[in-house]
């Protein structure tokens, strides 16, 4: 059985001390032995903090970019490796956020080259993928989300899946307040699922999907009842505890 998995993704958000407030909040939600698992991922200069403060919570850290270019460390001025991000108490990271994409220019190489050294480090990779709303429209949704999956499994095989995740999170969505239907993130989870089972049956299986874009807690209900829905990636509702936890608890 997959595990629901619950990811806050802060972004660009909070001050030191915002930041402490929002962990407090969280480590007193947070559940031992919960049915779902939850990951917040601060931005860089945060991460160890909230490790420190989430260390007896049930609450694992990921980060929300790494340094493509090498795992450990090197001369790559204003980078921080995948290595750094173990050390500082990270599990997971979010590789080929549709905001790196389009305001850093990540593309699908190097998202790859993201995802390869995020693993060799030991960390569960979150690959994000998703269509704008122009692509949606013109009924490109679907090609274009397995171009997206096609350059990491092309590059990297399989058998990387079986410890990854994948979110989709269709552009149109993201911080619009403008939510995918259940059905319309159904589609795309099941069409993901089958792209996978196609090559790899038990990776297919085991692997987790998330759906992000605009998920609050009113709507996280019916998107989890779909059956190729297996969390969230939360942007703008992970930045208040009771926002947050509402929508770990529609889960449970
Ligand atoms: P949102 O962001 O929940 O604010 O739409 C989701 C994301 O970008 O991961």
């Amino acid at each position: 059985m997959r595990k629901p998995l619950i990811v806050g993704n802060w972004k660009m958000h909070g001050t030191q001390a915002e930041v402490s407030q929002l962990l407090g909040g969280l480590a007193v939600k947070a559940v031992a032995d919960s049915k779902v698992e939850v990951v917040v991922c601060p931005p860089y200069l945060y991460v160890a903090a909230a490790a420190a403060q989430l260390d007896d919570s049930a609450i694992s850290i990921g980060a929300q970019n790494l340094c493509a270019n090498e795992e450990v460390q090197g001369a790559y001025t204003g980078e921080i490796s995948a290595k750094m991000l173990v050390d500082a108490g990270c599990h997971y990271v979010i590789v080929g956020h549709s905001e790196r994409r389009e305001y850093y220019r990540e593309d699908n190489a190097l998202v790859a080259e993201k995802f390869l050294m995020a693993q060799r480090a030991g960390l569960c990779p979150i690959l994000c993928v998703g269509e704008s709303l122009q692509q949606r429209d013109s009924g490109e949704a679907l090609s274009f989300v397995a171009e997206q999956l096609a350059a990491v499994i092309d590059q990297l095989g399989i058998s990387v899946f079986a410890d990854a995740v994948v979110a989709y999170e269709p552009i149109w969505a993201i911080g619009t307040g403008r939510t995918a239907t259940p059905e319309q993130a159904q589609e795309v989870h099941e069409f993901i699922r089958d792209t996978f089972a196609e090559r790899d049956k038990g990776v297919a299986a085991g692997l987790r999907i998330l759906y992000g874009g605009s998920v609050k807690a009113d709507n996280a209900k019916l998107l989890f009842a779909k059956p190729d829905i297996d969390g969230a990636l939360v942007g703008g509702a992970s930045l208040s505890p009771d926002g947050f936890s509402a929508i770990w608890q529609a889960v449970e």
